[in-house]
């Protein structure tokens, strides 16, 4: 085994690339940007091919800056696609991030088949599939990190978004699975659980809505993005890399609160 590199250099990403999905806006954005801030040649992917243009704009403001890959995740082929010009440009990427997501917010009783397929699809499907793409031409290779963004929804049941919940549990079991069925032949595949941040999934979110997170949130206030940087540099970097199948909590204290 090569020895751990001394100090910070531990936790340096200097010669990767990375790929963030979802990385054209909001969480995904903020942890691109901080990918490349620590070293790594980071690209982005999303369906907004001007979100994305901008994003490689900002990450080239602080680092290593790929290029905007546009797709539909939902699409196992599309992923295919992808790592197929992903190769072509440079090679399989070292990291993977899953941060595409969406939300349908509204009582379970009101939740019909197209709510159920949108969240479920993007939610699990495509993180799914993500992972075994990159996974089986990062677990050919014998080296790769893959970040999912799963949500306290995995650990707790989500009144007014049930879909919602329930994929966050799958992400949660996927996670577990791949990340201890590839844990010996050098891949690793870890989550991040944030709190509550302000992002376009939950900006419309009702007042009174925002109000009972802050209540059960011990910090009394919500995340700021650059916070969730931290968690997604350290799981991708050789820091931690007896470290698998794990999610980080970056929430605030909210999953350790008791009454
Ligand atoms: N904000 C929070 O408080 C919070 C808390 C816990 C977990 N999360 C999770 O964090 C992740 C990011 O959410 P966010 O809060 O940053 O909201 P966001 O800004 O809306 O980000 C969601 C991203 O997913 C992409 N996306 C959605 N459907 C896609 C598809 N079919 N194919 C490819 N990309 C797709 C979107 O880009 P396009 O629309 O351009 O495709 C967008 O960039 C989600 O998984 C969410 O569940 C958020």
């Amino acid at each position: 085994m090569i020895p751990m590199p001394a100090g910070t250099a531990a936790f340096s990403l200097a010669g990767q690339s990375a790929l963030v999905i979802g990385g054209g806006s909001g969480i995904g954005r903020a942890i691109a940007i901080g990918l490349a801030g620590a070293g790594a040649r980071t690209s982005v992917s999303g369906r907004r091919k001007d979100w994305l243009e901008e994003a490689i704009g900002a990450i080239g403001a602080k680092g290593p800056a790929g290029r905007p890959y546009p797709l539909d995740a939902r699409d196992p082929r599309a992923l295919g696609g992808l790592l197929a010009q992903l190769q072509k440009d440079g090679g399989t990427p070292d990291i993977v991030v899953n941060a595409q997501g969406v939300i349908a917010t509204k009582p379970a009783l009101e939740i019909g088949e197209d709510d159920y397929d949108r969240v479920m699809d993007t939610n699990v499907k495509s993180v799914f599939f993500s992972c075994l793409v990159f996974g089986r031409a990062m677990l050919a290779r014998g080296s790769g990190s893959i970040v999912n963004i799963s949500s306290l929804a995995a650990y707790r049941g989500w009144p007014g978004s049930a879909v919602y919940g329930m994929s966050k549990h799958a992400l949660k079991s996927l996670t577990e699975t791949f990340g201890a069925e590839w844990a010996a032949q050098g891949v690793r595949v870890n989550a991040i659980a944030p709190g509550f941040f302000i992002t376009d999934l939950n900006r419309a979110m009702p007042e009174e809505r925002k109000k009972r997170a802050l209540d059960r949130t011990p910090m009394r206030r919500f995340g700021e993005l650059p916070e969730l940087v931290g968690a997604a540099v350290y799981l991708c970097s050789p820091a931690a890399r007896y470290v698998t199948g794990a999610t980080i909590a970056v929430d605030g204290g909210y999953l350790a609160t008791g009454i």
